[in-house]
């Protein structure tokens, strides 16, 4: 009998409809399980989040799951083969989750996901559990229903994205032929605004350097000695002020050379994208906004390459007054990076000219952290006209392209590794308080997700 393609899709989507408890228990049972990557306490609960997704995915009857060990986090890697003339799709996502500090500025517990106003909240329900996990659930409404799974279809989620995958970049190099796809699709990226669905064809990248700088022997009394003594953290702050000009302008010498500029094509269409600065400032209760000159918000915030302090330390910080000349500062500093900087090379470069600003009375290291390629996504790829589509389905509204200034530094990767170009299809939202207290997701863009990813696996063969 000749099966109804029409009928099998409204199965699987009365299916989404029908489940959406089950699929809620599933992810908080995920959200329970602190997969801290950056810390070894936790290694044992990153290692059930992998255990919990080998489990998910063992129940969809695929053609393989496995959990590669790694000498950091482990991989999980799932595939189902349907029909090699089909295209096939690799699902990447993280199941590590950020530090939740501080932990009292929580109103409820970050690993115990409670819903509130149509929001559930715990670390990682938007970044990524929550997102990634849409992927998993729009192919059980396919297996479940006995609907023929319209593409092939791999998933690789790793557990140290937020360390800078250290792991997943060799392992990706060793595995070329298991990841062999036609596209990534990604879910850990924000949408530009509520019920607004976006498609991010740009990422910023990253260099991360720190900065110790070392001088007396021992902290010493500032009455005593200040004044013929060379404070560190006055050295520190020195160096810091000399980072970036008034106009917002990095003083890196070289740090500009491969920035590719922004046309007037693009510049235009950054202006029609309907954002709105004053809502902006006022969900972070700011009344005035800083930057690169002559660049719009949004321009500074994913096209432009930032600089900024991320910590910085030295002294005395307890209650009251200490009056001492700390013996020590140090500063972790981050570049945000567009195409075509190359983290590398600004991490040297930036090293080159603090080195150059060290004066003698003090010692200044300079050392680099993980970093991360910018990509941009070609916006003629089909992929992203299925994404599309699939975006105006579900939510009833063509979705704009965007690009976002966060990083996910595998995609570069995938694109230099597997020759695969990824598509970001993020149902999150930039107010989802991702690495802050209180993240949150909201449900209904849980479920829209679950049936944006069943309608993009329909829709591809139509444009591949
Ligand atoms: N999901 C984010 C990246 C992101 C956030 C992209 C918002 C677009 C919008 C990811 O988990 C993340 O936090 N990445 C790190 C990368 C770093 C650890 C190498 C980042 O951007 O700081
Ligand atoms: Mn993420
Ligand atoms: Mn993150």
């Amino acid at each position: 009998m000749r099966r109804n393609k029409n009928r099998d899709m409204s199965k699987v989507q009365d299916y989404i409809d029908s489940h959406k408890g089950h699929f809620k228990e599933e992810l908080f049972e995920l959200l329970r399980i602190p997969s801290i990557s950056t810390n070894s306490e936790h290694k044992k609960d990153v290692l059930d989040a992998a255990r919990y997704l080998v489990d998910r995915l063992n129940d969809l009857d695929l053609d393989r799951v496995e959990l590669f060990e790694t000498d950091g986090n482990p991989i999980v890697f799932a595939e189902l083969i349907t029909d090699d003339s089909k295209p096939t799709v690799l699902v990447y996502g993280h199941y590590d989750v950020q530090p939740p500090d501080p932990i009292n500025k929580w109103d409820t517990p970050p690993f115990e996901p409670t819903v509130r106003d149509g929001d559930i909240y715990a670390r990682g329900a938007s970044d990524d559990k929550g997102q990634s996990f849409t992927h998993v659930k729009a192919l059980e409404a396919y297996r479940k229903t006995g609907t023929e799974f319209p593409v092939n279809i791999k998933f690789i989620f790793e557990g140290e994205e937020e360390i800078g995958s250290p792991h997943l970049v060799p392992f990706i190099k060793e595995h070329k032929e298991m990841l062999e796809c036609d596209m990534v699709l990604i879910s850990d990226t924000a949408m530009f605004a509520e019920d607004t669905p976006s498609i991010t064809y740009g990422l910023r990248g990253l260099a991360y350097m720190e900065v110790d700088v070392v001088g007396p022997n021992r902290d010493l009394h500032s009455g005593v000695y200040g004044g013929a003594v060379d404070n560190p953290a006055n050295v520190l702050a020195n160096i810091i002020t000399k980072l970036k000009d008034d106009n917002g302008v990095i003083q890196v010498p070289g740090f500009y050379e491969d920035v590719v500029q922004l046309n007037e094509e693009e510049r235009e269409e950054y202006k029609k994208l309907p954002f709105n600065e004053e809502a902006f400032m006022s969900n972070l209760g700011l009344d005035a906004l800083n930057g690169e000159k002559g660049y719009s918000t949004l321009e500074r915030t994913s096209a432009r390459p930032s600089l900024d302090v991320n910590g910085l330390w030295g002294g005395y910080q307890g209650e009251g007054a200490k009056t001492v000349l700390p013996s020590e500062a140090g500063a972790k500093i981050s570049m945000r990076l567009v195409p075509d900087q190359d983290p590398k090379e600004i991490a040297r470069l930036f090293k080159e000219y603090v080195e150059s600003l060290a004066p003698e009375t003090v010692e200044v290291t300079v050392s680099e952290h993980h970093g991360g390629q910018p990509a941009i996504t070609d916006l003629s790829f089909y992929g992203l006209q299925a994404a599309a589509e699939a975006f105006k389905d579900v939510y009833d509204k063509e979705p704009l392209f965007t690009r976002e200034g966060g990083s996910i530094p595998i995609v570069a990767d995938f694109e230099d590794v597997l020759g695969a170009q990824s598509i970001l299809m993020g149902f999150g939202l930039n107010s989802d308080a991702i690495h802050s207290p209180n993240e949150k997701f909201a449900l209904k863009d849980f479920y829209r997700g679950i049936a944006t990813s069943a309608r993009f696996f329909e829709l591809l063969p139509k444009y591949s």
